[in-house]
């Protein structure tokens, strides 16, 4: 079972050592696990609130994008892409907008401590505040809940607006009485190290204290971390480790045999000299190679480019039915499918008093499965093969209760019904998109008719 986990990086400033380890680093490895489904994606629709600077947007979206990349990041394997490439998200931002409250958003702590430095320094509360502040959680929702998003790893600041996002999703699931979307999780890495920038605080681009990761290269690398601060301890006096923000980065990079060593050579009393190129040549070890990519990869724009409209379109196969689906259930109908209501002729389904069916069968190897034919006996779905009758017959029961929220995975031709994250079932194959869309419509109309029977 595949857990889907989800996060967005915003596309402002240059990534740094706290960046790295602190992100970047472990929401690679946790791509590379058999039971992740990682969807990483670049909040340049995020970005757009905090700059206007149009030649800063773009530069960072590219650095960013090189980073994760080199970093390690497998596009086959992750579904990599920018938020700005997916135009089913301002389109769900727009729905789960009308769901929201105003007063839940007035409640943000972002948009909060705004209107605090306003009121304090006397100004009028809203003063600089833009409404793309104000809506900050609501595009941040879509993001996630076009996916059905599992897990969202984010950092503390940001735990709010994943429950903001849960809140936002149950409103509109009871609203339009259906569970449309998955209750997403916030997931915070406990063991994940923050690192201390150069003057001790926590490293962050608002303190002008961080270590690029690789703007500058390997020259301004080692500069930065010369610049470290230490206490005034001469070289031969005892150092504490402890208390030293360049013992905290280098660990975070070594192993415990050469963080026991290296704090064994401050307490003999190595000179922070010493330390500091001793440190700088551990993160070289790491960091160099990294650094390759990223260079030929910040040469060739073009390549990056490619890698994220494949990502983008991994991304729109899963929101564009998601949307589609959700239009259908707010009203955003064709005109055609209200007919029937108008007084003209009732769908064949209903007028026929036939309904979708579940048919079980008895496979060769002896194992059970089911098909589900529509009303009209097309083939719908296939299930995968049961030892025992029971499970398929369970199967059969989630189906129906689940109706049009079952997740749909869409492949270029055919569509696989996934429950937990397991493939239970899927469509027969279709000869291209656009016939794979049309079965997609039918197979939502047999499982919403499926939902609402006894
Ligand atoms: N707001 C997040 C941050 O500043 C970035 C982000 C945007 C995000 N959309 C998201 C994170 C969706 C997780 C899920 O860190």
């Amino acid at each position: 079972m595949k857990t889907r986990v989800l996060t967005g990086i915003t596309t402002t400033g240059t990534p740094h050592l706290g960046n790295y380890v602190g992100a970047i680093r472990p929401a690679v490895a946790a791509s590379w696990r058999d039971d992740v489904d990682a969807f990483y994606f670049m909040a340049d629709y995020h970005a757009l609130i905090k700059s206007d600077d149009p030649a800063r947007i773009e530069r960072s979206r590219l650095e960013i994008a090189a980073t994760w990349l080199a970093a390690g990041l497998d596009p086959q394997k992750v579904t990599f892409y920018r938020q700005s490439d997916i135009p089913e998200i301002p389109e769900l931002t727009w729905f789960l907008t009308c769901v929201t409250a105003k007063g839940l958003l007035n409640r943000a702590h972002a948009y909060k401590a705004s209107v605090d430095k306003n009121v304090e320094a006397g100004e009028d509360a809203d003063a600089g505040v833009t409404a793309g502040l104000y809506m900050y959680p609501v595009l941040m929702a879509a993001d996630i809940l076009a996916f059905n998003a599992n897990k969202v790893p984010v950092g503390r600041d940001q735990i709010q607006h994943i429950e903001m996002a849960r809140d936002i999703a149950q409103r509109f699931n009871h609203i339009y009485g259906h569970e449309f979307f998955v209750l997403p999780e916030v997931a915070i890495e406990e063991q994940v190290a923050t690192l201390p920038g150069l003057d001790g605080r926590k490293m962050s681009k608002s303190y002008d204290n961080t270590i690029p990761l690789f703007a500058g290269g390997q020259k301004h690398l080692r500069e930065s971390i010369m610049r470290i601060v230490t206490d005034s301890r001469l070289p031969g006096e005892a150092k504490d480790p402890d208390s030293s923000s360049l013992f905290t980065i280098f660990r975070a990079f070594a192993s415990e045999a050469e963080s026991t060593a290296f704090r064994q050579a401050l307490v003999d009393g190595l000179g922070w000299g010493e330390a500091k190129q001793i440190l700088f040549e551990r993160i070289e070890v790491d960091v160099a190679p990294m650094r390759e990519s990223y260079d030929a990869l910040i040469a060739r724009p073009a390549v990056i480019e490619e890698i994220l409209h494949e990502g983008a379109k991994k991304a729109r196969a899963i929101a564009a039915p998601k949307v589609a689906q959700l239009r259908d259930a707010i009203g955003l109908r064709s005109g055609v499918s209200a007919a029937p209501q108008a007084g003209a002729a009732k769908p064949a389904a209903k007028s026929s008093g036939k309904s979708p069916r579940f048919a079980s069968f008895r496979d060769g190897d002896g194992s059970f499965r089911f098909r589900l034919f529509s009303a009209e006996g097309e083939e719908l779905l296939l299930s995968k093969s049961f030892a025992d009758p029971k499970a398929a017959g369970s199967l059969q029961k989630r189906i129906k209760e689940l109706g049009t929220a079952a997740v749909l995975q869409v492949q270029p031709q055919s569509l696989v019904l996934e429950l937990d994250g397991e493939h239970v079932a899927s469509t027969p194959t279709y000869a291209g998109e656009q016939a794979r869309d049309e079965a997609l419509a039918r197979l939502r109309g047999a499982l919403d008719q499926l939902a609402a029977q006894e």
